[in-house]
């Protein structure tokens, strides 16, 4: 028997993302994900605890979530739908808005997962190239690569791998007047504090993502949302509350709201975070390392001056026990391009020690 000729075209054509080994013991630090570094206070590891005396039951705590998240982000409870993870986003976006052959941009370099999403419904992904300094070009030239058939367009602000804003909220409103779905990816923006939620107001066309992976440190809860108009909102219910009524586990509903409730204390480990950013930032560059400017909880940075390949660089850190990403791979980076997390600041020193360690080994 044939398998393959029973399951469908798309998923033939599927080429997985090599993200590389994951399976690294306690003794290594792993800046690979643009996790947050820090474990999440107390007070939530407690919540977290107490909800598994209810983990029998079907999880009951998502309007409780939506209420703390109309007040987190002043946007309106029909405004908010909750997901298993930003990656799972992108898929019920897919799954709302693409028939076969309908296209979406989305820029090179940026975060790849939306684009299987759009592969998997049989839509065609059409990469645009970021400009020099990682922002979208002009409206203009944007134009040319809109279609009858464009349904979408993208947007990671800030972006990963670059850590950069490719967008202002002025051009992401000039996108919005094209009448297609703009999906803004907001992924990281308390480490960025800026956002395009006030384009909500005027926009229905509009789709914010946001996550409690990075900033909350509850990536290994897979906990997100969207923000939308809520006629966006009540299509993309339609699919949850046919096809998956209970997405998001009762711990990371719990991890989740209780973030919010003690939001000073996240507030505290993102300023940490932001701070050893800016050590880190200042030591690479003292070595003649050039660093992209950075929103989010990683850095990119770039090895030429140094005459150092990023594969035998990284390489070389793993002998040391720090995982970075090769980000080399990336359409539109260069063999020099390295992409990593912002480690806890006791871990900065060892970090440090070792990239100058394995950079004069190299020389
Ligand atoms: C820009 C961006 N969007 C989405 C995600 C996925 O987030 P989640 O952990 O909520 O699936 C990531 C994770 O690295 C990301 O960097």
């Amino acid at each position: 028997m044939d398998l393959l000729t029973l399951v469908r075209k798309p998923v033939q054509k599927i080429s997985v993302i090599q993200w590389g080994k994951t399976n690294y013991d306690n003794s290594y630090i792993i800046l690979k994900w643009g996790e947050n570094p820090y474990y999440p206070p107390k007070s939530i590891i407690n919540a977290i605890k107490r909800s598994l005396n209810a983990i029998n039951r079907y999880p009951i705590l998502m309007n409780k979530l939506k209420n703390k998240l109309s007040v987190y982000t002043g946007c309106n409870v029909s405004q908010i739908c909750l997901t298993n993870g930003l990656d799972k986003a992108f898929r019920l976006i897919a799954e709302v808005f693409i028939d076969r052959d309908d296209e979406v941009i989305t820029f090179t370099p940026s975060y790849p997962v939306f684009d299987e999403s759009i592969n998997m419904m049989a839509g065609k992904v059409i990469k645009v190239p970021l400009d020099k300094n990682f922002k979208i070009p002009t409206i203009k030239l944007l134009n040319k690569y809109v279609t009858k058939d464009t349904k979408i367009i993208y947007i990671c602000n800030p972006n990963n791998p670059t850590g950069n804003f490719i967008a202002t909220n002025q051009e992401i409103e000039q996108l919005l007047k094209l009448n297609l779905i703009i999906v803004v990816d907001e992924a990281y923006f308390e480490f960025s504090g800026r956002t395009a939620i006030s384009l909500l107001k005027k926009y229905e066309n509009l789709i914010i993502l946001r996550s409690f992976s990075k900033t909350f440190g509850l990536a290994g809860l897979r906990v997100a949302y969207m923000l939308s108009s809520p006629k966006i909102i009540d299509y993309i219910t339609r699919i949850e509350d046919s096809l998956e009524v209970f997405n998001t586990s009762t711990p990371s509903l719990t991890g989740a709201i209780a973030s919010i409730e003690n939001y000073q204390a996240i507030k505290n480990n993102i300023e940490k975070i932001n701070n050893t950013k800016r050590l880190l930032v200042e030591k690479l560059n003292e070595i003649n390392i050039l660093t992209y400017p950075s929103f989010t909880s990683f850095i990119m940075f770039n090895l030429k001056r140094i005459g150092i390949k990023t594969k035998d660089f990284i390489k070389r850190t793993e002998q040391e026990k720090i995982i970075l990403k090769d980000v080399s791979i990336y359409s539109g980076l260069s063999e020099y391009d390295v992409y990593m997390a912002i480690p806890r600041d006791d871990q900065l020193e060892k970090v440090v020690n070792s990239i100058n360690k394995v950079i004069k080994n190299l020389s």
